[in-house]
């Protein structure tokens, strides 16, 4: 099938690539005209492991298309698909203004029947007026199709969650457009559920809230096992094993971030809350989460004493590994609150660079863990990048001028460390 994209982000650039290697014509589309010149040199402007070598791949067989001519493309594809941002307003409403941008660009060019498709994360109800929106730039009478069609794919991991997704989710009101999209699915050997527009747009944000609440929920057990010196990874192993729980989605550390699951939440509590319905469990983890690095910052006073003029080695910015995304990172809250104790910080993250408001501040970026480390009282851990797990820890120990690790992602070998005569501080104990 020909494949129209809108949106050459996170998600439209990674299913744009896996859709042309399940054996499709794909267009991406961007007003961005350097993003796409980038995209065409088979340069991707993010950090995403796997995806260059792929988009490359497709290029030049010929499967994978960039384009910013609106026209060319709205007029040379049938199924559209919309991967635009929506994100929050201040309100904790989604922003649909780039959704709307698209709908009218559609409609504009609009000559012959299309099937369009949102997969970008939107409120209950959109996939229902988009059909308006589009209409409303149109002169085109010919027959508009909608759907839904969410993407649940996660940075760090997006090309292989793409090609591999533990289910598809198809909802529209009309039959073509589902049975389109089957079919455009086939290759992806996974459950496909066929639904309602508005039940495709609540199972994205349900599933969001649902994870979310599953870590808040964890780290709020961690803290009571603070309290009892009770190991959470003992915990959350033994908890996980039972398959009604599952093991994902259950570590402790300094909470959520990045570009989902902070902004659907909000969305999908103001969405409960507008609604007379409020979602209380989902406010509490969206509390819990916001609360997470001030636990943390407690817990290393605690140990170390008043922060001032104390010198803090940072470990990782982006809001996970195998990215450079830093959007809600919660690394970013944690050296904001070092900086209000009048802590000197100093950074190092394997791909992301701090920007000039952080330089500003006095904090400092270093090209090398070890750089980072020398001479700092303490070490937060902030992202769980494995190259932190393969430090030379002996050698860290011997450059810092005390040795103190407080590990905000439970991810180092705390006996190991230990052992080599640090201090050793995870969330949940130890
Ligand atoms: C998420 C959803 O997983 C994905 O399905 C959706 O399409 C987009 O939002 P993403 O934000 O890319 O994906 O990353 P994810 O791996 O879900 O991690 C989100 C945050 O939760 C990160 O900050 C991560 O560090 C944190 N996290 C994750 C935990 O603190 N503990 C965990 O056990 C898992």
């Amino acid at each position: 099938m020909k494949i129209l994209f809108i949106g050459m982000g996170y998600v439209g650039t990674t299913m744009s690539t896996a859709l042309a290697m399940a054996g499709h014509l794909v267009t991406g589309f961007d007003v961005d005209e350097e993003k796409i010149s980038s995209l065409k040199e088979g340069k991707l402007y993010f950090h995403e492991p796997e995806l260059q070598e792929m988009m490359v791949e497709r290029i030049r067989n010929k499967q994978l298309f960039f384009t910013t001519d609106p026209q060319k493309a709205i007029e040379g594809h049938d199924i559209i698909f919309i991967t635009v941002g929506t994100p929050s307003l201040s309100s904790g409403k989604a922003d649909l203004r780039y959704i709307k941008k698209a709908a009218e660009m559609i409609g504009r060019y609009k000559a012959s029947e299309k099937i369009v498709v949102i997969k970008s994360t939107v409120p209950i109800g959109t996939t229902r007026n988009l059909e308006q929106w589009v209409q409303s730039s149109s002169v085109d009478s010919s027959l508009l199709h909608t759907a839904m069609n969410p993407e649940f794919l996660r940075e760090g991991n997006a090309l292989h969650d793409a090609l591999n997704p533990d289910r598809i989710v198809i909802g529209s009101e009309s039959s073509k457009a589902l049975h389109t999209l089957t079919k455009l699915y086939q290759a992806f050997h996974c459950p496909i559920v066929t639904t309602s527009s508005q039940a495709a747009e609540m199972i994205k944000y349900a599933s969001n809230a649902f994870l979310a609440t599953k870590i808040s929920f964890i780290n709020e057990i961690a803290r009571l096992c603070d309290q009892k010196k009770i190991e959470i990874q003992d915990v959350s192993k033994g908890m996980g094993l039972d398959h009604r729980i599952g093991p994902a989605f259950l570590q402790a550390g300094l909470g959520y971030g990045g570009s989902c699951f902070p902004k659907d939440t909000k969305e999908l509590l103001w969405t409960a809350e507008n609604s007379g319905c409020p979602l209380h469990i989902l406010q509490e983890a969206e509390k819990v989460n916001q609360s997470q690095p001030q636990y943390f910052i407690d817990k290393i006073k605690q140990k170390v004493g008043p922060l001032e003029k104390k010198k803090a080695a940072v470990f990782g910015l982006s809001f996970k590994p195998h990215t450079d995304d830093t959007r809600e990172s919660v690394s970013f809250s944690t050296i904001e609150k070092l900086l209000l104790e009048k802590a000197q910080v100093q950074v190092h993250d394997p791909v992301v660079k701090l920007t000039k408001n952080w330089l500003d501040q006095g904090v400092e970026q270093f090209p090398s863990a070890y750089a980072a480390a020398k001479d700092c009282d303490f070490i937060v851990i902030c992202t769980d990048w494995p190259e932190y797990g393969e430090l030379d820890w002996g050698k860290i120990h011997s450059l810092m001028k005390d040795g103190s690790i407080f590990d905000g992602r439970n991810m180092l070998d705390a006996v190991y460390l230990k052992s080599l005569g640090f201090h050793y501080q995870g969330i949940g104990y130890e």
